[in-house]
């Protein structure tokens, strides 16, 4: 049997909440399991597959949508999936764990939650202190709605949590769900 089953593991949460560092942490430690993992992070997602897409709603929606396509015809292929974008809309956010069940492999949130003020503290690319000063228009958490997931599988206090507890979390949720072998 293999030691892992494909599956999409969706990390969403505020900029800046850690959704890239846990998730690039989950990726090394997948990789030294010699697990088959592929990380789709929303800046980079942007760089390529949605290149041009701004931060309307519609064009957030597409962003997002097509990060839940790839990584449902990757989970089905056996690949441990990660998403790592805002994905600030609950109903997106369902459509693609729809997509990823209908396509026969499991969907697992992941809420990164920190409040603004920490994040907005912290600011480690400089965008709050742009977005407060209005010159960002529609950034998440300021100026454009975050919709924090009512049922996520796993909630990690990113604020509060250091992120090597945060990772032993969400190894520990897949391990029980079977997703993964210890
Ligand atoms: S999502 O809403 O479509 O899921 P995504 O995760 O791809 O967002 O991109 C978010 C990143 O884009 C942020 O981490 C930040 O670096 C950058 N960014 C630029 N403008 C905005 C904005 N208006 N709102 C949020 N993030 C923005």
């Amino acid at each position: 049997m293999s030691a892992h089953q494909g599956f999409t593991l969706w990390f969403t949460g505020l900029s800046g909440a850690g959704k890239s560092t846990l998730s690039e942490a989950l990726e090394r430690e997948f990789r030294r399991r010699n697990f088959r993992v592929e990380v789709l992070d929303g800046d980079i997602v942007r760089t390529h597959l949605s290149k041009g897409l701004g931060f309307s709603k519609e064009d957030r929606d597409t962003n997002v949508l097509r990060i839940g396509f790839v990584c449902s015809l990757l989970a089905r292929n056996g690949v441990i999936s990660v998403s790592a974008a805002i994905s600030p809309y609950a109903d997106i956010r369902a459509q693609c764990r729809q997509m990823t069940e209908e396509s026969g492999t499991a969907f697992v949130e992941v809420y990164m939650n920190a409040p603004l003020e920490v994040v907005a503290a912290r600011d480690v690319k400089g965008l709050y202190k742009r977005a407060m000063a209005g010159e960002i228009p529609q950034f998440t958490g300021v100026s454009d709605p975050y919709e924090a997931p009512e049922n996520p599988e796993v909630i990690v206090d990113s604020g509060q949590e250091g992120i090597e507890a945060s990772t032993q979390k969400v190894l520990a949720y897949l391990e029980e769900r079977g997703l993964i072998s210890a």
